[in-house]
């Protein structure tokens, strides 16, 4: 087997806490410069194209609410883009959460954008760039993420499904003065994390509840407020929001009481239920 026993792995990450660089006792961490110098080029590269498969991968992923949340690229005088040390830096970090140092294989990077025959993810929907695993670009990212030891992670917190059908449910029924409501857009289609209620009530029963939660979980990143969708798309760009969302920003801010209370509940938390009116209202009782 030769895989290091859950113990030591946790002793080494204990020690690399402790020590606080994270390089120590034989631990190699995940390498910065060698993924400024090999990996970000690859999301710039140019493909010839547009749209799925074609597309650089920054041109989906600057900014936008996905889990690879990637810093929007500067441009030279010249014309030229490039992401600074500190872009670089916060790059690093968000691409680091979606590998499994020193396993490849397991890692959400790699298997994204690999072909379903090469062992590759079912789904993307950036399209699939790398056909086999010889790809050089995909050995270039495998090499990176194989030469890191394994790490200790603690699991991702579990999402709270009462809280969700009590709670969050009713935000997507809740109208904001001036606003749609979620379930206005939301009821059908891919994107149908509101399902249509039908006729005679005015919520949705146990069954139906499970299946809003399916679809919602789709665009929720546990433990992760700021990779969750369903918390960027209605926040406001200037407060870190996606650039584009077909309907409204709900929240101006994260300092919205209700986003605040979304965002406990993806870190694990079940928080006391405040929706638009309530949450309005917290701010400014008169
Ligand atoms: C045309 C737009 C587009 C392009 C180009 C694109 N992606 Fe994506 N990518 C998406 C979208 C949308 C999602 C979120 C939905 C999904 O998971 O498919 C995503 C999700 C991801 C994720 C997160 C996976 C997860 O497990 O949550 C990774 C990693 C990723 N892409 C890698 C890449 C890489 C690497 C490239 C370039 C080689 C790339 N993408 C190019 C649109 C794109
Ligand atoms: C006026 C219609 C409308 C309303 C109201 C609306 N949306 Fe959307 N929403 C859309 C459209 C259209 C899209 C697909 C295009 C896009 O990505 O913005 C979308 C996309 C999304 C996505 C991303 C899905 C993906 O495929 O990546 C999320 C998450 C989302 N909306 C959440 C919400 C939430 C939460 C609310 C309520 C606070 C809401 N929306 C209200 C129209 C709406």
């Amino acid at each position: 087997m030769g895989a290091l026993r859950p113990s030591t792995v946790l002793a080494l990450a204990l020690l690399a806490a402790a020590s606080g660089t994270g390089g120590v006792a034989g631990q190699q961490p995940l390498d910065f410069e060698r993924y400024r110098e090999t990996i970000e080029p690859i999301f710039i590269a140019d493909r010839g194209g547009w749209g799925p498969g074609r597309a650089p991968c920054v041109t989906c992923h600057a900014a936008q609410g996905t889990p690879l949340r990637l810093q929007r690229l500067r441009e030279t005088a010249g014309g030229e883009v490039y992401w600074s040390e500190e872009d670089s830096r916060r790059n690093f970090e968000v691409v680091s959460r979606l590998v499994t140092p020193g396993d490849p294989d397991r890692s959400r990077l790699l298997r994204k954008a690999l072909t379903v025959p090469a062992g590759g993810a079912a789904l993307h929907v950036g399209g699939k760039f790398f056909e086999s695993k010889s790809d050089p670009e995909w050995q270039a990212m495998a090499d990176w993420v194989a030469a890191a030891d394994p790490v200790e992670r603690p699991a991702p917190p579990r999402l709270d499904f009462d809280f969700f059908r009590d709670c969050v449910q009713r935000m997507y029924l809740d109208k904001r003065p001036g606003d749609v409501e979620c379930i206005h857009c939301h009821e059908t289609g891919v994107r149908g994390f509101a399902r249509h209620i039908p006729e005679g009530r005015d919520f949705w029963n146990q069954e139906e509840s499970r299946g809003n939660f399916a679809i919602t979980r789709r665009y929720v990143e546990p433990g992760e407020p700021m990779m969750s969708r369903l918390l960027t798309h209605p926040l406001a760009p200037a407060a870190g929001g996606d650039y584009f969302h077909g309907g409204p920003r709900r929240w101006d801010s994260t300092d919205d009481p209700e986003w605040q209370m979304l965002a406990a509940w993806v870190r694990g938390e079940t928080p006391e239920c405040v929706v638009g009116a309530e949450a309005d209202a917290g701010g400014s009782r008169e």
